[in-house]
């Protein structure tokens, strides 16, 4: 036996960035602050799946599919095999080993292609953006997490498998796919390193990586529909950027549901609400909007198009789901959901001068004339207290 080199650079390059990028993807999979870095991620691992399977055609002799081509029956054999200690060494992948990978690049190739249908609905962004609404992708929300919890199920199982061999046949299986080289029979075909083949991967990732951080954060260009807003942050000279699915408009609406508060997106309220709204124009909490029959009809194909119940965000999924099926409330600000949402927001913050009023949406959500309402596009105000003393001291 003597020592040779087995595994090729662009394959433990290959093995060692699909591991970080599922590991570090599967930790940043909840909420909105780590978005960009799971969703680049899932990029990757897209390039490094579609790299793999051309590699199992091109690589070297033990990386190519051909050297690990066992059937499932002898995947359980080799299992059986280890259970009683007795399983044959292989230089190459083993027959379990082999499906591990299989499943695996099966798994990352339906985690990343739901992961982008994911983030299309439940955010209106990136590259299936507009495709699905909130409740749509629900189900294939769902299979991408069950997918990413199968990944998580067979690396372990892979990890189990790599330790078991590595205590049978005395050898370290992880070390060998950092080095390359395991212990083979002279006569055993050794690897091309592929040095080139390794650098150019390695540029493509960092390019691809700079590039998303800096570029494609910056202009938005992963988020082609969206509707791309600045605001500026309040005790931050920098502008915030947010972006949301961009909503359809009307100026009919605008110009009469906009006169004497700023317009309610039509998102907010179901609509079974907006016919009775509509219907009752004249008595509207106490004045006679005195809109023709027409502008009526304008407003309200307008609103029933764009209402609640057609989910087109996240918001206006979960003001639905809050609502009993027979009621129509007239208030956003009387729905569960509203309600629940803004439970924590304290007396002084209501009564902050640049609130002053429940209804003064925009006051906290930057989105609201658009209607979308995205977490990253809400700030309370501060207290204007505090920036008044310094004023008061200036004036004589
Ligand atoms: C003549 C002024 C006026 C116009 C025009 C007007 N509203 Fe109102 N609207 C009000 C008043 C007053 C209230 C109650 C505000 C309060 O109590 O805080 C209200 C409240 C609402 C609310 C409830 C907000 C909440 O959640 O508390 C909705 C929804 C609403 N209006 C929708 C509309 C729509 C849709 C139109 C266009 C068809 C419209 N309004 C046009 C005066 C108006
Ligand atoms: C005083 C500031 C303030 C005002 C005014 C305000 N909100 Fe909010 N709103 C918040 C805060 C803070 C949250 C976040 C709560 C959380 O994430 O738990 C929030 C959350 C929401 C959400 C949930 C967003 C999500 O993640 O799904 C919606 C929808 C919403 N607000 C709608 C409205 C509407 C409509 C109005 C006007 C009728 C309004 N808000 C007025 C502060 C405000």
């Amino acid at each position: 036996m003597q020592r040779t080199l087995i595994w090729d650079l662009p394959t433990r390059l290959f093995h060692w960035s699909l591991a970080a990028s599922f590991a570090i993807a599967w930790l940043t999979g909840d909420g909105d602050a780590w978005r960009s870095v799971h969703v680049f991620l899932g990029y990757l691992m897209l390039g490094l799946v579609g790299f793999r399977v051309v590699w199992g055609f091109m690589g070297s002799h033990f990386s190519r599919f051909a050297s690990f081509w066992f059937s499932p029956k002898e995947a359980v054999q080799y299992l059986k095999q280890v259970a009683t200690g007795r399983a044959a060494r292989h230089t190459g992948h083993n027959p379990t080993g082999s499906w591990a990978i299989y499943i695996l690049l099966a798994l990352a190739l339906g985690v990343g292609l739901t992961g982008i249908l994911t983030l299309g609905g439940d955010e209106q962004q990136g590259l299936a953006a507009g495709w699905f609404s909130f409740s749509q992708i629900k189900l294939i929300k769902e299979l991408h997490e069950l997918m990413a919890t199968a990944m998580l199920l067979v690396v372990l199982g892979h990890i189990t498998g790599v330790v078991v061999e590595s205590v049978l046949h005395k050898e370290n299986l992880a070390r060998s796919m950092v080095t390359g080289i395991k212990l083979a029979e002279p006569g055993t075909p050794v690897a091309h390193r592929h040095r080139v083949v390794a650098a150019v991967m390695l540029l493509v990732m960092l390019g691809f990586g700079g590039w998303w951080f800096k570029y494609a954060i910056d202009r938005n260009i992963d988020h082609p529909n969206g509707s791309v807003m600045e605001a500026p942050r309040e005790g931050d000279a920098a502008h915030v950027k947010f972006v949301g699915p961009k909503l359809a408009d009307n100026s009919v609406w605008r110009a009469e549901c906009g006169s004497c508060h700023s317009a309610f997106y039509p998102a907010l309220l179901p609509s079974r609400s907006w016919q009775k709204m509509m219907a009752t124009q004249d008595q509207h909490f106490g004045s006679d909007l005195g809109l023709d029959a027409a502008t009526v009809a304008t407003i309200l194909t307008f609103l029933v198009d764009n209402s609640a119940d057609k989910h087109l965000t996240e918001a206006a999924f979960k003001i639905e789901q809050s609502l009993a099926k027979d009621s129509a409330p007239q208030r956003i600000t009387e729905t569960p959901y509203w309600v629940k949402k803004h439970r924590e927001i304290t007396a002084a913050d209501w009564a902050n001068p640049l609130v002053k009023s429940k209804n003064n949406c925009a006051a906290c959500h930057m989105d609201a004339d658009a209607g979308t309402f995205e977490d990253g596009a809400m700030q309370i105000p501060k207290a204007l207290a505090a920036t008044a003393v310094p004023l008061a001291i200036i004036k004589p």
